[in-house]
């Protein structure tokens, strides 16, 4: 018994926690589940105890009992049957109802338009996830920033299947649905990294469709959002300047936009920014020279399934290729 302990706290602490949470409504969703669990357990010693209880006393009554009935007329009331059968499951699961569904939903939900300060769009792809800025030129994907102690409208969509929104420690899950807007309120009450996770199976990357919340203090968040919405600055080395040559030429910028270039595909991430993030390819790997040019390499080693090719590029090429995107800060 306590060698399964480890097993059932693994889930628990650290990233991505139910448990812990950091909003409001993350807030209520969790004391939600504390209530949920201590009504289910005791409904569950208390049925367990009735029938400790019956099997103790049994065959006192002639119930369950071989002997023959003792005592005429003395059967379970119908106060038993009705109250403890009908009328007490009944409170029970409807006072449950009302909490979860009327409650819970009232703090969860879309924030009115004129109670936030910033709105983000979140954008499902399979299998990334990219977040846009309104009012700036901002884009970027799976690292998201937003001021701390400041109500974000989260608006999420998506160009393919459907995925879902979900930062635990945030707020509840929303779905993006192909061609809706749905909205959902985004705050953090400390300065921290959240978790996210797609929590819709959407194909065979799923579970590595994860993103960060990087929630910074206000001025460090507008500086952020500052630098994110200026284009790229040209390369001044001579090797950033030919990997810069191969990205425009080659396959690379059919797929990927890098503002301030004529790279302006849409099909995969943004990369006018890549550098300055921590993760690559949904969280799958670390933003590493040497994990990025595996990447461009062998990214179906890393990633089955996901739309980038492998690229084997000869050594030299690759090498010019990553001291570019290593300059996209
Ligand atoms: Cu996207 Cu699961």
């Amino acid at each position: 018994m306590v060698a399964l302990l480890p097993l059932l706290l693994a889930g628990c602490g650290g990233y991505q926690n139910t448990l812990n949470p950091h909003s409001h409504a993350a807030g209520d969703i969790t004391n939600l589940f504390w209530v949920m669990m201590a009504v289910s357990f005791g409904g569950l010693a208390l049925v367990t105890g009735l029938l400790v209880f019956a099997w103790v006393r049994r065959g006192r009554r002639g119930i369950g009992g071989d002997t023959d009935d003792p005592h005429p007329g003395e059967k379970p009331g119908w106060f038993v049957v009705v109250g403890m059968g009908v009328v007490f499951p009944l409170t029970v699961i409807v006072a449950l109802f009302i909490v979860s569904d009327w409650a819970i939903i009232k703090v969860t939900q879309a924030p009115a338009a004129s109670s936030t300060a910033l709105t983000v769009k979140a954008v499902g792809h399979q299998w990334y996830w990219s977040f846009r800025y309104p009012g700036t030129k901002a884009v970027t994907a799976d690292e998201m920033h937003i001021p701390v102690d400041t109500r974000v409208n989260l608006v999420a969509t998506t160009v393919d299947v459907i995925h879902s929104f979900w930062v635990p420690e945030l707020n509840r899950k929303i779905d993006t649905i192909p061609g809706q807007q749905n909205r959902i309120l985004l705050y953090a009450n400390q300065a921290d990294v959240y978790r996210g996770q797609c929590a819709e199976y959407c194909g065979l990357q799923h579970a590595h469709m994860g993103m960060l919340v990087f929630a910074q203090p206000k001025a460090e968040f507008r500086a952020w959002l500052r630098r994110q919405s200026a284009p790229a600055k040209p390369p001044t080395t001579a090797l950033a300047q030919r990997g810069e040559k191969i990205f425009l030429d080659g396959a690379c910028s059919s797929c990927h936009a890098i503002r301030g270039t004529s790279a302006k595909g849409y099909v995969g991430p943004d990369l006018t920014h890549l550098a300055s993030r921590t993760m690559l390819a949904g969280l799958t790997i670390p933003n590493t020279p040497d994990y990025l040019a595996r990447w461009i390499t062998d990214s179906q080693h890393f990633k089955p399934g996901n739309q980038m090719p492998n690229f084997p590029l000869p050594q030299a090429q690759v090498r010019a290729l990553v001291a570019y995107l290593e300059t996209l800060k």
